[in-house]
């Protein structure tokens, strides 16, 4: 290893895929709620209308073992939630520089349609929002300040057209960790609720 090289935290190696996937939702749970944690922003791609590849920046906002699935928010009217109603494909890379390893997450969007979920992220947000102003005395930071929250950010009351939030299931997500030069790929395969539930 040379010395510009960066030396990782996390022994591969020495995982099992059940190990890893458990360290993979642990690091996306708790960079949900950390702004300056470098796997907080994602890429988010998806299918256009017309068929090829869209991607954008997208914040997350939440992530869960037990639910096997990721969270972001947007505006109800985006073209990316029209994109993801015509066909749910998805697929999510983001960077964990700590560690050096990049993340895909490949699966299944849609939109959370529960009000009581909507509610829960909306409040979930507001509260984050709250304490950042409270702790920098600023605005904060662009990723806090998208325009479907902005547009209610100063009405307490609640407005459930502008907002809405994205829900991605992965299939599959893939490690890739740098080796010489050649990206090594470990791929984890997700078994969510409904298939461990239709095995028993
Ligand atoms: C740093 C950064 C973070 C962003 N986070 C979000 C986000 O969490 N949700 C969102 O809807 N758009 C977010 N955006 C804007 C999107 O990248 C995108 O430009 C916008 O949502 C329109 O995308 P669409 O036309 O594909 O729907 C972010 C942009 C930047 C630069």
């Amino acid at each position: 290893m040379s010395l510009s090289e960066p030396r990782p935290t996390l022994d591969l190696a020495a995982l099992d895929d059940a190990a890893l996937l458990h360290w993979v939702w642990n690091r996306l749970a708790a960079a949900a709620d950390t702004p300056e944690d470098s796997m907080h922003l994602h890429v988010l791609a998806t299918t256009a209308e017309g068929g090829g590849p869209d991607a954008r920046l997208m914040v997350l906002r939440g992530a869960s073992e037990v639910q096997g699935a990721i969270w972001y928010h947007a505006d109800a009217a985006s073209t990316k939630i029209r994109q993801m109603q015509a066909d749910p494909a998805a697929c999510v890379v983001v960077y964990d520089a700590p560690t050096d390893l990049q993340l895909r997450l490949r699966g299944t969007a849609s939109i959370v349609t529960s009000d009581e979920e909507i509610r829960a992220h909306w409040h979930h947000i507001r509260a984050i929002v709250q304490q950042l102003r409270h702790d920098t005395g600023e605005a904060p930071p662009h990723d806090l300040r998208l325009e479907a929250l902005n547009r209610s950010d100063h009405d307490p009351a609640w407005q459930p057209d502008h907002f809405a939030v994205i829900q991605i299931h992965p299939n599959t997500i893939d490690v890739l960790s740098p080796q010489n030069g050649a990206p090594r790929r470990r791929r984890l395969t997700v078994e969510h609720q409904h298939s461990r539930d239709d095995a028993h």
